[in-house]
């Protein structure tokens, strides 16, 4: 499946059509930034990290029953996709504070949470992905209450498969950003799932290995990529 035209570029990737109007290809950059785009750089080979450390967490959710966009991973950079519709909500699951949630509730990160919490953000980068609540959704009509059920439901899904997976592998899922959308009919978790959205940190030293160390500074960012690469593909 070649790349035809491209339809969309965002921060992270650029989505190309293909001969089949229901797929998509999902094209990995290696560029990188944080703070909704304040901070730019590149990560070496990030796109290529990135994209098999996702196909490879995309083929194990589906094998759990978790319904997502992934279809192949024709090459390095590319990820052949079902076609969305994505829902403009990104869901943020959190096990451990860390972040902005430890930032807004004043506390350490790495404080241990009573149960797991869901966040939704309205996906916009001119407004910085702000925090919103239900009847957001519901007033500006983002999606349908029988969506959002199953966005929650998924990603709370999501978050046991991989929390399990990771610390498998040595590794603590701290908290996570998903994005969704509609194909056929269906709600599918679109996106990736990659060090670039999930808070990943050594079990044993509690180092961080995701694109927190880009976002602040902390150096060794493609070395904590390829470490998360080499246990997911154990
Ligand atoms: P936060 O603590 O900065 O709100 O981030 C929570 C999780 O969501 C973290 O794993 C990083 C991810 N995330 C994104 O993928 N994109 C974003 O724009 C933000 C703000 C967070
Ligand atoms: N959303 C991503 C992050 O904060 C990228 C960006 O905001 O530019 O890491």
């Amino acid at each position: 499946m070649t790349r035809l035209e491209k339809i969309d570029e965002g921060k992270a990737k650029a989505l190309y059509t293909t001969g089949n109007p229901d797929q998509l290809i999902q094209y990995f950059k290696d560029e990188a930034t944080a703070f909704d785009g304040k901070k730019k750089g590149i990560i070496k080979e990030k796109g290529i990290l990135n994209n098999k450390i996702s196909s490879r967490i995309f083929r194990h959710l589906e094998g759990r029953g978790v319904k997502t966009h992934f279809i192949d991973m024709p090459s390095d950079r590319e990820m052949l996709v079902k076609k969305l519709r994505i829902i403009p909500i990104e869901v943020v699951v959190r096990n451990i504070a860390a972040g902005s949630l430890s930032k807004r509730m004043g506390v350490d990160e790495g404080t241990a949470l009573k149960e797991t919490i869901i966040e939704l953000y309205y996906k916009s980068d001119p407004l910085g992905d702000p925090m919103i609540n239900e009847y957001h959704i519901r007033a500006f009509g983002l999606a349908e209450m029988g969506e959002l059920r199953q966005m929650e439901t998924s990603a709370l899904k999501v978050d046991r498969i991989l929390s399990e997976f990771f610390v498998e592998r040595g590794i603590i899922l701290v908290d996570f950003k998903l994005e969704f959308g509609i194909h056929r009919g269906e709600v599918l978790l679109g996106d990736e799932v990659t060090p670039n959205g999930c808070r990943l940190w050594d079990r044993e030293t509690r180092e961080k290995l995701d694109k927190d160390r880009f976002r602040r500074d902390l150096g060794k960012v493609e070395e904590a990529y390829q470490e998360v690469l080499r246990k997911v593909m154990e």
